[in-house]
């Protein structure tokens, strides 16, 4: 099926920072720069017809040379971590592929960064 894509600056999504559009490449009208941070999150709410496994697209960006990683949760439960590696510059982006279980209907899905750095800039979610 085709994908549906959700905007990181596009209500119910929530990004614990601030909406920037000063790094060119991002889609629709910004990205989520969450506050560098543990505890900062950016937050999806997705829509699955079937409950089962979901493949989840992050587009981001990261001109730091260190990689930020992330806890995820789909509802609140543990989902595997991600890490986000540098893309080079801030206007790089680039796409993360996560897989993690859903539930027929709405799920709340959270990048919760775990170091002070905080998550890369988070552009959307692909699934
Ligand atoms: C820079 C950059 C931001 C980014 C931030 C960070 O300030 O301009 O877009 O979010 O670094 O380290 O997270």
């Amino acid at each position: 099926a085709a994908s549906t894509r959700y905007e990181a600056e596009s209500s119910p999504a929530v990004c614990t920072g601030t909406i920037d559009s000063d790094w060119a490449g991002y889609s629709g009208s910004g990205f989520c720069n969450g506050n560098n941070a543990v505890g900062a999150y950016a937050q999806f709410t997705v829509n699955a017809a079937t409950s089962g496994t979901a493949t989840l697209k992050v587009r981001f960006a990261s001109g730091t040379t260190t990689a930020r990683p992330a806890d995820v949760t789909v509802n609140g439960s543990a989902a595997p971590s991600a890490s986000f590696e540098s893309t080079g510059t801030w206007a790089a982006w680039a796409t993360k592929t996560l897989t993690v279980p859903v539930r027929s209907g709405s799920n709340t899905i959270r990048l919760n960064p775990t170091t002070s750095a905080g998550l890369p800039n988070v552009d959307y979610l692909d699934v």
